[in-house]
Order: C-alpha cells, then sequence, then structure tokens
C-alpha cells in the first residue's frame, strides 16, 4: 500500500477548509491527524474517499491519482472510510449494516464478516438487533467493522472515540491496534483525543485552517512543548 496527498485545496463555495496540504501513510502505519475544530480533518477524509472533489492537488493510492473518481471505485480500489457521527443504517439490522458494507464485492466473503464477528464479539451477539439501538460505543464498533467488510488497505477512521468513555475508547483503540496488526491494514486515524490518538500511532499531523503546522513520530509530538500547550493539556 502506498498513499500520498499532494498540494490539496478543497473549497466549499467560498469556504477554505483545505489550502495545500502534504502527507503521506506508509504501509502498515498507523498514521494520526489531530487538530482543532473547523481544521479540515474530516475534510481530507472526505476528499480521500471521493465525497468531495478538490479544487487542486493530488491523492496518489498506489500509483494512481484517485482525486477525481467516485467513492464506490475509490473503495473498490481498496480504501475504506468510517465516517465521523458513525452513520449506521438504524432501521437495519447490524448483520445487513454489515453486509451493506461489501457491496462492492462481487460476493460477501464469510471470512471477512468471522473477522469482524471475532474483533467485536458484541456484534455477532446483537447480529439480528437494529443498529439504533445499540450504545454509542457498539454504533461505533459496527461502523468500523462495515468499513472492513470492503477489504480495505487504507482505513480511514473520523474520531472514533468521539461520545464514548475513557474506557470504551482505550477498548477500541486496543481493537484498532489489533485490525492494524493482525490484517496489516494501514489507518489514517482522525482524533480530537490526541494524547490517547498519539499513543496509538507511529506518527502524526497537527492540521491548523488547512494545512500541516507539525509533524513527526508520534513519541516527539507527545513530548512537544508546543503541542502539549495547545492539545495535550498540562499534565502528562
Ligand atoms: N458542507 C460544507 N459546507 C460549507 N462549509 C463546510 C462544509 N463542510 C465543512 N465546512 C467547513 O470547512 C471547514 C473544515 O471543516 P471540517 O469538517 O473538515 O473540520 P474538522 O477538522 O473535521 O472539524 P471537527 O473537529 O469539528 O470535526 C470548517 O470551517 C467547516 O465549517
Ligand atoms: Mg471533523
Amino acid at each position: 500500500m502506498e498513499f500520498e496527498v499532494k498540494n490539496l485545496h478543497v473549497s466549499y463555495g467560498g469556504i477554505v477548509a483545505l489550502d495545500g496540504l502534504y502527507m503521506n501513510v506508509s504501509d502498515g502505519e498507523i498514521v494520526c491527524l489531530i487538530g482543532s475544530n473547523g481544521a479540515g480533518k474530516s475534510s481530507l477524509l472526505r476528499a480521500i474517499s471521493g465525497l468531495v472533489k478538490p479544487a487542486i492537488g493530488q491523492i496518489i493510492f498506489n500509483g494512481q491519482d484517485i482525486s477525481n473518481l467516485p467513492p464506490h471505485k475509490i473503495v473498490s480500489m481498496g480504501v475504506s472510510h468510517s465516517p465521523e457521527g458513525r452513520r449506521v443504517f438504524a432501521s437495519l439490522t447490524v448483520e445487513e449494516n454489515l453486509l451493506m458494507g461489501s457491496y462492492i464485492l462481487s460476493h460477501v466473503e464469510n471470512t471477512i464478516l468471522d473477522f469482524v464477528y471475532t474483533t467485536f464479539p458484541v456484534l455477532k451477539e446483537r447480529a439480528k438487533q437494529f443498529a439504533g439501538t445499540l450504545s454509542g460505543g457498539e454504533q461505533q464498533m459496527l461502523s468500523i467493522g462495515r468499513s472492513l467488510m470492503s477489504k480495505p488497505e487504507l482505513l480511514l477512521l473520523d474520531e472514533p472515540s468521539l461520545g464514548l468513555s475513557p474506557l470504551i475508547t482505550k477498548e477500541l483503540f486496543a481493537l484498532i491496534k489489533l485490525i492494524n496488526e493482525s490484517q496489516g491494514i494501514s489507518i489514517l486515524l482522525v482524533e480530537q483525543n490526541a494524547k490517547a490518538a498519539l499513543k496509538l500511532s507511529s506518527r502524526g499531523y497537527v492540521l491548523d485552517v488547512g494545512y500541516v503546522t507539525m509533524e513527526g513520530k508520534s513519541a516527539d509530538l507527545l513530548n512537544s512543548q508546543q503541542l502539549k500547550e495547545s492539545y495535550l493539556g498540562k499534565e502528562k
């Protein structure tokens, strides 16, 4: 897997969301993207998955510029997106939601469904339950599970910890690590929870209104004075 974003510009009408962004993810890496509200994090994930079209720039996945391809084509190439706010289909069951995730494959591969159920046993227990009745943490697991169903090489996660308790967040992050290590899936993780995200990832980027202001190894960013003051809180 090779992934690189070059000089990306995204606007909504007159509002500039990304203003010359460069970043990359190496094969097998977990890379995190942190930054305050409105910095452009979700816009980057939406541009990668084809939901918004960049005005300028390139998004290179496995040697091909995907920046003008439609979303279903991008999914079928191996990029999958678990969006901000989960977006499960509330009136479908858990299993129906998961099966929707493999719509681009010619047939559902039971090994993938088995993997999702092994990773998130609660989803197997709740397979016939309507997704709208799941707890927040369970819905987040379903959203991630559904994005695994298309067999991605690159998984885009937008704020998986949003609204979850610290304990559930910890469990979820351990599962994200497991998905990365056991399946070799590369992960781009957007998080407000900067400290937890930096602990999970190998590298990180800090975004400020549309471009990268800091980047580096996560361990170095965790120790950065500037980041401590702005994002990580005072105590370690
Ligand atoms: N559909 C839209 N129409 C107009 N402006 C938008 C749209 N989506 C996003 N924006 C604007 O683009 C900028 C970046 O938004 P984006 O959602 O990418 O930020 P973010 O970093 O994900 O923020 P948050 O942490 O709050 O999720 C913001 O100023 C936002 O108001
Ligand atoms: Mg966002």
